[in-house]
């Protein structure tokens, strides 16, 4: 047994504790006030905002408490599966409060089914997330032994849902309660949850370490999976049809949701020893930049559709190709593309041209031609977009002509490495 794992039981005994000592009722509060305040004190975008967050919410939890349910035959010693055990308690009766929430204050629904059938409008984004962790809880479930799988449940569930997702979702309507005084069942029960999933998440980070540092696999399934899912992250708070009045109704921007959420998900995934740069997305950020104007940024991407919902055609104007271009020039392999010898041009069929050169031990782009490139790629802008933030894979663009590459051989064989 590695040294680690005696002080990690004592924290998840310690954890445990905690459990028994915190525990609430669901069953109890009382929600009579809230329900006379829903329609006096809230506007009707305020109900249907918080009908939307907290939908998905449930949603989440339903989710998540399947996963941990079955991680708990997986877990690694007594004193972790215990404490899972006690967390699938934790979910169960989140699943009774937020159930009753929106039944009994927001009116979705006349009994349990028809409440989660009225509350079943998850963003495409927290949708993605939320079926790549059925699908990984599945093969926990067919394989408890292997830990690689179990991390990557871990690093869904507790970082990654619990931990960053959960957090803006709880309090951006929370604040706004509270500070007006208003619906206090749903203040009591939300302020009982933000303790449980404290827990969760201090008992997930301590569990991921001791996972990552047992084995080079481990830690490799968890950078593989933060990878397919960071992206997938932009999209889960994207109100309906990007309307912004969703969030502004409870004194709140998305820019300042994508800032809070940008922050603590560099500052969990630093917490279980990744660091930011390892995933393709966070590198090609400018991360000198403040969270807000990292914020700024990702939602002019969004609202391009470039990121965020895939199913949405990118229509990527001047201020999000700026941003696109910025992040190749910071992210290019400058060896590959000095050794083009010459300027590297895109030539947009719906846009003007784009050039990147290299300056010393760095790149620039730059709108416009590059007069004699080495090398030119040809393609839309969409699809620019697309293999920029990683959508298209630009060997696949090539197959089916949607790039077309002019320059000498040498050049061209060169390409694939350009991009990583
Ligand atoms: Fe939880």
């Amino acid at each position: 047994m590695s040294e680690e794992a005696p002080r990690a039981q004592r924290g998840y005994e310690s954890l445990y504790r905690e459990w028994e000592e915190a525990s609430w009722s669901a069953t109890h509060i009382d929600f009579s006030i809230d329900a006379r305040q829903w329609g006096a004190e809230l506007s009707e975008r305020q109900r249907a905002s918080a009908r939307w967050n907290y939908a998905m919410f449930l949603t989440g939890v339903e989710t998540v408490a399947r996963a941990v349910t079955g991680a708990v035959d997986a877990a690694p010693d007594w004193s972790s599966s215990v404490f899972l055990a006690a967390q699938a308690a934790d979910e169960a009766r989140q699943r009774v409060f937020l159930d009753r929430f929106l039944r009994e204050v927001a009116e979705q629904g006349s009994d349990r089914g028809s409440t989660l059938r009225a509350s079943d409008h998850v963003t495409w984004g927290f949708r993605q997330i939320l079926d790549e962790l059925d699908r990984t809880g599945d093969a926990l479930r067919k394989r408890p032994q292997e830990r690689e799988v179990l991390a990557q449940v871990v690093v869904l569930t507790h970082v990654l849902i619990e931990g960053v997702l959960a957090l803006p979702g709880q309090y951006f309507i929370q604040r706004y309660v509270e500070g007006r005084g208003i619906l206090p069942g749903l203040s009591s029960g939300l302020a009982h949850v933000a303790r449980d999933e404290a827990r969760h998440v201090a008992f997930g980070i301590r569990l991921l370490n001791q996972l990552t540092r047992s084995t080079r696999d481990c830690r490799d399934a968890v950078v593989e999976m933060l990878d397919r899912v960071v992206p997938w992250t932009v999209g889960v708070f994207i109100p309906p049809h990007l309307d912004h009045s969703y969030v502004e109704c409870f004194d709140f921007t998305l820019k300042e949701i994508f800032a809070y959420g940008l922050q603590s998900l560099e500052s969990r995934i630093s917490s279980v020893g990744v660091d930011p740069e390892e995933l393709y997305l966070l590198a090609r950020d400018d991360r000198s930049l403040s969270y807000e104007e990292r914020a700024g940024r990702l939602l002019t991407l969004v609202e391009a559709g470039v990121i965020g919902d895939d199913r949405r055609e990118p229509q990527p104007n001047r201020e999000a190709l700026e941003i696109l271009f910025d992040a190749t020039a910071r992210t290019i392999d400058i060896a590959v593309a000095r050794s083009l010898g010459g300027p590297i041009e895109w030539k947009l069929t719906d846009g003007e041209p784009w050039h990147l050169v290299v300056v010393n031990d760095h790149a620039e782009a730059k709108p416009g031609t590059a007069g004699t490139p080495a090398l030119t790629l040809e393609l839309s802008s969409a699809e620019w977009a697309k293999i920029a933030v990683g959508r298209a894979d630009p060997r696949r663009a090539l197959l089916t002509r949607r790039l077309r590459v002019h320059g000498a051989w040498p050049a061209k064989t060169r390409l694939p490495k350009l991009f990583g």
